[in-house]
């Protein structure tokens, strides 16, 4: 048992965006199920003659990571013992499907599974997540991994209790994988991987429709939560010990568009970063295309608003970003930066890039090249364009071969990670405030913080830092994170 796991009272606090009464009574029915699970449990137990356990493994993104602290929550209530061995009774697979590297890292580690189940049969395994709301995906599953023994999409992981209980009962493959959904019911109680820092969905789906970008299709419609609703779940975060939140959504910017009434993403960043016991605050995902200067005021203004904002830029090239439907261009892109480095100047910016997108030439990856000098990232995710069947990019022809398309990737990482390293030398010397996240996994004798501006710091320290935020000093620069001294 990993003991940074916490249980954490239920709460059953429920939103639905439109239709209140109904979500009250699906939670009702979820706590009845959960109430019937819980001696599915036991039975299951006796069954295999031991407490039995149960992991919860997440692919992919933040908001992943979030569903699946909802999934262990619900397991853990049910009554197993959440572990991060994947030898546990109970595995679950929360799958990504953003690029097809994500889908073959599931199929691989649910050969290694279908090995475990061989020698103990009574092994149960759920796939949930992105990846099941492709339908060739399910017919892949249900012809070459049967074994499994639950499958559910995206829109209706609030019933997990009830889908745990139809699996229980049937000693067949259940699959409900729903095609779409309007509501948001937030209705489980939650296991922390960390105690003092947590996600807070503030939006679910995304309506920007990127031509490469299957996550609209999977994930739904763009849905805000309610702010009261929000700012209710960080006062029960900072309650339980957490110091740190992520507001969570694919684009930010646009939240509370479609509630009427709803405040807006900055005056719900500034009222969140006024919670008592919250001493960061940070955010993501932002799209360029309407980063507000409302936005720029309340980061500035805030010493509680991390020092880091994330804003994937995807190209340079003006012709690329058009055919992405990203609404900004290269100069447009630079011209934020400015304004934003202007108005708060030691903030760390760092972005996600696509090389190799249909129809870009080795000449539009040069203005990407020349993008990421120009902005001078802190650092970059740089991804090799991926064809996600469904999205309107797949239709589009290649111009570039894979092995010219490899050889720009290197040019483009070769020119990030140069001027992250010069970022990151700069920062030699700073004092700043670190939170503790975790003992040094090589070197027990020091701890490892995370600093405002999302860098990392190892110091000399012990267990009993996790979860503080300290004052440091960067006194050695190791390429992308440093070594430092407690002040
Ligand atoms: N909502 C976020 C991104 C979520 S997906 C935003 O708009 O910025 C995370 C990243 O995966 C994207 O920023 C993009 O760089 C990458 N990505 C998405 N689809 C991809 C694809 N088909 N191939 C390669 N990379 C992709
Ligand atoms: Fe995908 Fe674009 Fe939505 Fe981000 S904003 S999730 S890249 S469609
Ligand atoms: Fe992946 Fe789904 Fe997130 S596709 S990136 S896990 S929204």
């Amino acid at each position: 048992m990993d003991n940074s796991f916490r249980f954490k009272n239920a709460d059953y606090s429920a939103f639905i965006s439109t239709k209140e009464y109904e979500a009250d009574k699906e939670i009702g029915y979820q706590k009845e199920y959960l109430e019937e699970l819980k001696k599915l449990t036991v039975r299951f137990g006796e069954k295999i003659g031991h407490a039995p356990s149960a992991c919860v493994v997440t692919f992919g993104c933040q908001m992943n990571a979030r569903d699946s602290e909802k999934l262990a929550g619900v397991l853990n209530e049910a009554g197993f013992e959440i572990t991060e061995s994947e030898e546990a009774d109970l595995v679950v697979f929360n799958t990504c499907t953003v690029r097809d590297n994500a889908n073959q890292r599931v199929y691989g580690r649910l050969g290694a599974l279908h090995a475990m189940k061989k020698s103990y049969p009574d092994k149960k395994i759920i796939i949930c997540g992105c990846m099941t709301q492709e339908p060739p995906v399910i017919e892949k599953l249900k012809k070459t991994y049967s074994f499994v023994n639950l499958i559910f999409g995206t829109h209706n992981i609030y019933k997990f209790p009830e889908l745990l209980c139809k699996m229980f009962e049937s000693d067949k493959l259940v699959i409900d994988v729903w095609k779409k959904s309007d509501e948001i019911v937030e209705a489980f109680p939650t296991v922390r991987k960390y105690p003092f820092k947590s996600g807070v969905n503030i939006m679910f789906g995304c309506d920007n429709y990127c031509t490469y970008c299957i996550v609209p299709y999977v994930r739904g419609r763009e849905r805000s939560r309610r702010s009261s609703e929000i700012l209710d779940e960080v006062r029960r975060l900072a309650d339980d010990g957490v110091v740190e939140v992520m507001l969570l959504g694919q684009n930010v910017n646009s939240y509370g568009n479609g509630i009427e009434g709803e405040i807006s993403f900055p005056e719900l960043l500034s009222k969140t970063a006024k919670i008592p016991g919250i001493k960061r605050v940070r955010f993501m995902t932002s799209n360029p295309k309407d980063l507000s200067d409302e936005l720029i005021d309340v980061m500035a203004s805030s010493d509680v608003i991390a020092r880091h904002l994330h804003l994937p830029v995807q190209s340079g090239s003006d012709r690329v970003l058009k055919a992405m439907n990203r609404h900004y261009t290269h100069d447009e892109y630079l011209a934020l930066v400015a304004k934003l480095r202007k108005a708060i100047p030691d903030l760390s910016i760092t972005t996600d890039m696509i090389v190799g997108f249909p129809t870009e030439t080795p000449e539009d990856v040069d203005e990407t090249v020349r993008l990421v000098k120009e902005v001078g990232f802190d650092n970059a995710f740089t991804f090799i364009y991926s064809k996600r069947t469904g999205t309107p990019a797949a239709d589009l022809e290649m111009a570039m071969t894979p092995e010219k398309i490899s050889e720009c990737f290197d040019k483009v990482l070769k020119t990030v990670q140069d001027n992250a390293r010069s970022c990151a030398a700069k920062l030699t010397g700073l004092k700043s405030v670190a939170l503790v996240e975790e003992l040094n996994e090589h070197d027990p004798s020091l701890v490892t913080g995370r600093l405002s501006n999302n860098y990392l710091v190892h110091f000399p320290g012990d267990a009993s830092m996790i979860g503080k935020l300290v004052n440091v000093e960067l006194t050695e620069n190791k390429g992308f994170y440093f070594y430092g001294k407690a002040i």
